[in-house]
């Protein structure tokens, strides 16, 4: 997976041509609401993009917001919509796989970023990385297609995963809060079959 082929999907696509474009709210936003954070946490979006999840998050006064993306395109995109508001947004342009955590998380979102990882070294660091920026009682909700989901996403293979195949990678140090399943309606109307896995760390 490069650097290279998500700065042409956002750059080279209007956000409607996007499939994993959200209108409104994201999908997320409700989920992290429920789960009794305070505003001063420490939220993350991994591979958040130009999701209006981080609008959604500083509507809401969510003071302490950090976005993490391998796209730099994608994230001057969402620092233009939110203009000043966004200005204290920690923008982060880099790789989850190969980024130094500076502080403890206390709630880590990823929506439709884990389920391109396809080779399992890679989905191991991905649990090391879970594990190296949250602390016991963070919360950690990833999003992937179900089994019964696309097995591509913009032109990339994807991993489909069961919310009980999920977190088993994560059983050492998490306990499932919740799972669901759900289906995203891409902005021409078409349904995938989401899976939303709820963890916290022990
Ligand atoms: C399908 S999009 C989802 C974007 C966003 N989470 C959303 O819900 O709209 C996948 C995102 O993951 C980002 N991405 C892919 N691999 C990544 C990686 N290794 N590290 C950080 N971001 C990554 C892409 O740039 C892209 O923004």
């Amino acid at each position: 997976m490069t650097s290279l082929h998500w700065e042409n999907a956002y750059l080279s696509k209007a956000v409607e041509e996007r499939s994993w474009s959200e209108s409104g709210d994201s999908d997320a936003l409700a989920e992290l609401l429920a789960s009794g954070i305070s505003k001063h946490d420490a939220v993350i979006d991994i591979g958040g993009g130009s999701s209006t999840f981080v609008d959604s998050l500083l509507r809401n006064s969510f003071e302490n917001i950090s976005v993490l993306d391998i796209s730099g395109a994608a994230l001057s995109e969402v620092q233009e919509r939110t203009g000043h508001l966004g200005t204290n947004v920690s923008w982060i342009v880099g790789d989850v796989l190969s980024w130094n955590p500076p502080h403890p998380y206390s709630y880590w979102n990823d929506r439709a970023v884990f389920h391109f990882l396809v080779d399992p070294t890679d989905q191991q660091n991905y649990v090391n990385k879970v594990r190296e920026a949250t602390k016991s009682g963070s919360h950690i909700v990833i999003a992937t297609f179900s089994l019964e989901g696309p097995e591509s996403c913009s032109g990339l293979p994807v991993q489909r995963w069961s919310a009980e195949q999920l977190a088993v990678l994560f059983a050492e140090f998490c306990t499932v809060v919740s799972h669901t399943e759900y289906e995203h309606v891409t902005p021409w109307g078409s349904k995938q079959s989401f899976m939303r896995l709820h963890l916290m760390r022990k």
